[in-house]
């Protein structure tokens, strides 16, 4: 009983022939003088029917059968009556009259339903994950990201890249999360890191020549998990020599509509919208925007500067900002909803948040008693409102009011309904500064990473006003999230090392950990750049969905485990020994 076809490519072409089909019961309806299963397979389902009169042993058989027995069918095809098709199966055409079955395994009832939206637990879920996959949305989650990593090699293939492996193996990456670390048996008290992304390995294969690189690369990083985030997730990584900005997106914008095409049939048009840091934390809030909706937050300081208002007043004399967001048609608001935007603005460290209600007949706002009328009038000019309009004001320094207002800006266009997955919103972002300051450490520290090259412009600026220097950096961000970034790389030995001395990397500290950089460095490092996405998060909003665990196969759980296997678990005494470690009673 060898499976002669996948159900789904049953139809009416075959109609009379005999085929075996291998699968799973996905449900089963007795109906007295016949019994119908669903069969699933990977394919999809296809109606079996068992006839006492055909076979009446594999009719007894079909009696015993639960969900989720595994069985082989043996069976002429026919074409279904009129009145009985099923519009909703690829199959719905046809069916499989039964002459023979035989049970290949049984199965336990299972602890969910296999099937689309249900409404379970995920750690449940994520326990019996070979259940879950068996689910048809899972199933198709896998089958695209399949296609998009097929299509990623054959579009890079098609370009002369070729893709090599780099360690898993290796040296601390300074990506700026913390490192999964393996012990070293022959090396006692000596580690290993997980990479966090192979960017050094992929410089090192600049330096080797390999001009284009590309890897399917996972990385591993130990930091707080979101939804969009996982300790181990995949990158597409690539690098190219004697490139510029332009030239990486060029091949980018040529990927991606091939990507969207053969994943999930979806046209997206290109080149893509650039825009600015600067620009972006200005009208948006976040360097991260969603551009599915076209609301912008506008820079009024220069109309507020001088009112009565202390508020206002006193934030641009400290240095600070007065933006404002018009929040369309949300005049309808009431009082109390206003009042709760407001909660969620102090939460996001604002100290308040000014309203502006724009109706027919008047300006409804508790600030209107400190503003002159014809300054109002301007500001709700500014910011193009009409009756129907809410304005939302932020007065502090910029960075608190982009955050603010970036948030408040995120959450009613997603109350609203203006952020549908079904939309795509492309963006680069680019001119990232190079460096910012920690104040915690109490030195800056590298926006993108260090290897990142600041534009040649702003060079001189490394010393005087280090904050100030802009970085080759690109980024390219998705309906709000970041999906890839990269940059032009330093390849001079003297500006690495103005580099790390400007993250606060002394010169022995520099040659300990990129000592191997420094010296490559010295031997014709050509000029490099290159970019890295996010596949997980790429397959996931090719999907709609909001969790990049819903496109890895066996993804971790928010605390970093894994339900199915109970990874990470304790080692044997024997295992600790001979890796001489000790566990610290806490
Ligand atoms: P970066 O750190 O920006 O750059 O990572 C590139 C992309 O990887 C994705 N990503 C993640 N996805 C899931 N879970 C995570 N924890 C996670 N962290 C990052 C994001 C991100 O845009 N070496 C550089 C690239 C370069 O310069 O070429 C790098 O790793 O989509
Ligand atoms: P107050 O005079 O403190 O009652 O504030 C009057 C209005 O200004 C209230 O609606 C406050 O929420 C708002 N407000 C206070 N501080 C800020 C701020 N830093 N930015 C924006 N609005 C503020």
């Amino acid at each position: 009983m060898k499976r002669t076809h996948n159900a789904t490519d049953i139809g009416l072409g075959l109609v009379g022939e005999t085929v075996v089909l291998n699968g799973w019961v996905d449900s089963r309806r007795d109906h007295g003088g016949l019994i119908f299963i669903d069969l699933r397979d990977r394919s999809g389902i296809i109606q079996i029917v068992f006839n006492p009169e055909l076979d009446e042993s594999a009719f007894h058989l079909a009696e015993s059968v639960r969900g989720e027995y595994v069985v082989a069918v043996r069976g002429e095809v026919r074409e279904r009556p009129k009145d009985t098709e099923n519009p909703n199966l690829k199959t719905g055409k046809v069916e499989i009259y039964v002459e023979a079955m035989e049970v290949l395994n049984a199965s336990k009832t299972p602890p969910f339903y296999i099937e689309n939206g249900i409404e379970v637990d995920e750690l449940l879920r994520l326990r019996y994950r070979y259940l879950d996959l068996r689910r048809p949305e899972m199933k198709e989650n896998l089958l695209l990201r399949h296609r998009v990593v097929k299509e990623i090699r054959d579009y890079l293939d098609e370009r002369g890249f070729i893709e090599i492996e780099t360690p898993i193996l290796g040296r601390s990456t300074p990506e700026g999360a913390r490192d999964y670390l393996v012990p070293s048996r022959l090396h006692p008290g000596e580690f290993f890191a997980l990479p966090q992304s192979p960017q050094q390995y992929k410089q090192m294969l600049m330096v080797a020549g390999m001009e284009k690189y590309f890897q399917i690369a996972r990385c591993f990083r130990d930091e707080d998990l979101r939804a969009d985030r996982q300790p181990e997730f995949t990158q597409l990584d690539l690098e190219m020599s004697f490139v510029d900005e332009e030239d990486i997106i060029a091949l980018i914008e040529g990927m991606m509509p091939r990507l969207f095409q053969s994943g999930c049939q979806v046209e997206i048009p290109v080149p893509f919208p650039r825009i600015s840091y600067q620009e972006a934390m200005l009208k948006y809030g976040t360097d991260q925007p969603d551009l599915r909706f076209d609301w912008e937050i506008v820079d009024i300081s220069g109309l507020v500067a001088n009112v009565d208002f202390k508020v206002f007043a006193s934030a641009i004399q400290s240095g600070g900002v007065v933006r404002a967001l018009n929040a369309k048609g949300c005049g309808s608001f009431a009082r109390r909803e206003i009042d709760e935007l407001g909660r969620m603005a102090v939460e996001y460290g604002a100290k308040g948040m000014a309203w502006i209600n724009v109706t027919e007949t008047e300006l409804k706002s508790p600030i209107s008693k400190f503003i002159a009328p014809d300054t109002m009038q301007e500001i709700v000019k500014a910011l193009d409102a009409h009756p129907g309009d809410l304005l939302l004001f932020g007065a502090d320094q910029a960075d608190v009011v982009a955050r603010v207002l970036g948030f408040l800006r995120l959450h009613l266009g997603r109350r609203l309904g203006l952020c549908s997955p079904t939309k795509l919103a492309f963006a680069w972002v680019h001119d990232f500064p190079l460096l910012e300051f920690d104040p915690e450490e109490n030195r800056f520290a590298a926006v993108h990473h260090m290897f990142t090259s600041p534009k040649t412009e702003d060079i001189p600026l490394l010393d005087t006003k280090p904050q100030q220097v802009r970085a080759r950096a690109y980024d390219l961000v998705l309906n709000g999230t970041e999906i890839g970034g990269g940059s032009i790389r330093i390849h001079n030995r003297d500006l690495q090392a103005k580099m790390f001395a400007a993250v606060g990397i002394d010169s022995q500290d520099a040659r300990e950990k990129f000592g191997f950089m420094l010296d490559a460095f010295e031997y014709g490092a050509p000029p490099h750049g290159g970019i890295a996405f996010g596949i997980d998060r790429l397959v996931m909003l090719m999907a709609g969905r909001d969790s990049i665990r819903d496109v890895i196969a066996f993804p971790k759980t928010q605390s970093a485990s894994c339900p199915m296997t109970d990874a990470p678990s304790p080692v044997s005494p024997k295992q600790l020994r001979e890796l001489s470690l000790k566990i610290r009673e806490t």
